[in-house]
């Protein structure tokens, strides 16, 4: 079986990492047709003339949307509402559109029937996301929410020795993700400002979300504090947060996130976390156990010769072989590997599973996928929400801590 798939937005991730992955399903005659909507016929264009992903995926194209041959200065961020009504329902929606319009295109998608992949966060407040859970549950649809990290192999390894009791009781743990400072030039000037997002709640959800993935405990308060900063169109955004999230056993958890990692340092970002525990040995007595991941730096270092070209790209290189490169298996084009490619398969086939089972039983598989919790749906990672909200509620005020009792829609 494969199913069509329409994607929403046509931006950084649609490039780094869902579209290649998509490409690579389709070679696996996983995925049918390929659409892209964006709100620009230029974003499609620059999209769909990539010169690294026509060379991964040589013969391979999407239809795109607006139509930027016909039309190259096209804007509609309406389109993708036409499109999805003329979709045959009960195939694949992708969401990669900015935090705050996840809802709406979500919403719009479930209400034509359609399954979904929706990038990381699903959307900015709980309530939300139970009206989309309990959506997509009366129709029998699948929502797995993107969070990639939950598919690299060293966050399954912890999860699998936390929960065997290897390390104890999570105690303390610290976290960061710093985006580069290139960041701040492109499209996230528009979108990420202090009006709609910021920094934790962009890319520091990732580690909430990792905690809870290993360890199972539930966050009860948070707090954000924010720097803002002027982007280069003077907008301004929280490009400096400092979280600290409170778990249900009393742990504290701290985030760190920015658009700040130089542009001129190796790697893309700087990310890791260290998690403190304690519990009782097989002697009987307390010890500590300790986890520490160390996300942006795995042992390979280059220099090139020539200085290159894409943002943030360095002479002296540290590249990260986990989260997604392409290689090459002797064609054609190339292959996507890592835990981005791994965990868009994992989500599209789990739809695939859903939709080739009988009517009757699409309800018992929807529960099991929220059971086992390996992929994040509506149901199993709607904390992520909370923290969200509660985070964007502390952030406006100078990081006091909120209660995720006292949201109202917890
Ligand atoms: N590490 C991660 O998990 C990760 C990394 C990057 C982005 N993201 C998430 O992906 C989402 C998109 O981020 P991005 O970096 O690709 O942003 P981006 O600004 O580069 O791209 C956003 C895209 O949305 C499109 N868009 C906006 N309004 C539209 C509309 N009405 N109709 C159709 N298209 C519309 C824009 O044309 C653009 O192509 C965000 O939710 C972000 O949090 C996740």
């Amino acid at each position: 079986m494969k199913l069509d798939v329409l994607m929403i937005g046509g931006g950084m991730i649609a490039h780094d990492q869902i579209l290649p992955s998509l490409y690579q399903l389709q070679r696996r005659e996983m995925v049918g047709g390929i659409s892209v909507v964006a709100q620009s016929a230029a974003t499609v264009r620059a999209l769909a003339e990539n010169e690294t992903i026509r060379r991964a995926f040589p013969g391979q194209s999407f239809r795109a949307y607006p139509e930027y041959e016909t039309n190259p200065t096209a804007r509609d961020p309406e389109r993708y509402k036409q499109l999805l009504a003329a979709m045959k329902p009960r195939q694949i929606v992708v969401v990669a559109l900015p935090d705050q319009l996840h809802y709406d295109a979500v919403m719009e998608a479930l209400r034509h029937n359609q399954h979904l992949l929706v990038v990381k966060p699903l959307v900015l407040s709980a309530r939300q996301a139970l009206e989309i859970e309990a959506e997509a549950k009366r129709r029998g649809l699948v929502v797995g929410v993107e969070y990639h990290k939950r598919l690299d192999d060293r966050s399954l390894l912890a999860r699998r020795r936390y929960r065997a009791g290897m390390f104890g009781e999570f105690k303390l743990g610290t976290a960061r993700l710093m985006e580069k400072w290139y960041y701040r030039h492109s499209n996230f000037q528009n979108w990420c400002t202090v009006e709609n997002s910021d920094a934790f709640t962009y890319i520091g959800c990732h580690y909430v979300d990792l905690v809870a993935f290993v360890t199972g405990l539930k966050p009860v308060a948070v707090s954000v504090y924010g720097i803002k900063d002027h982007y280069p169109n003077g907008r301004e955004g929280y490009l400096y947060t400092d979280a600290r999230v409170i778990w249900e056993n009393g742990a504290c958890l701290n985030v760190q996130n920015s658009l700040s990692f130089p542009d001129a340092a190796p790697g893309t970002n700087t990310q890791g976390i260290t998690m403190y525990f304690a519990g009782a040995g097989d002697d009987g007595l307390r010890r500590g156990g300790w986890l520490e991941h160390s996300d942006q730096y795995r042992g390979l270092k280059y220099c090139y010769i020539h200085e290159p070209a894409a943002p943030g790209a360095t002479m002296f290189a540290e590249p990260s072989t986990d989260y997604f490169q392409y290689v090459d298996l002797g064609g054609p084009g190339l292959e996507p590997v890592g835990y981005g490619f791994r965990s868009v398969e994992f989500i599209i086939r789990n739809i695939l599973r859903v939709e080739a089972a009988l009517e009757g039983d699409r309800g018992r598989l929807l529960h099991e996928l929220d059971e086992a919790g390996v992929m994040a749906t509506p149901a199993n990672s709607s904390y992520n929400e909370l923290v969200v909200e509660a985070g964007r509620k502390s952030i406006v005020e100078g990081g006091r801590e909120i209660r995720i009792d006292d949201l109202g829609a917890a």
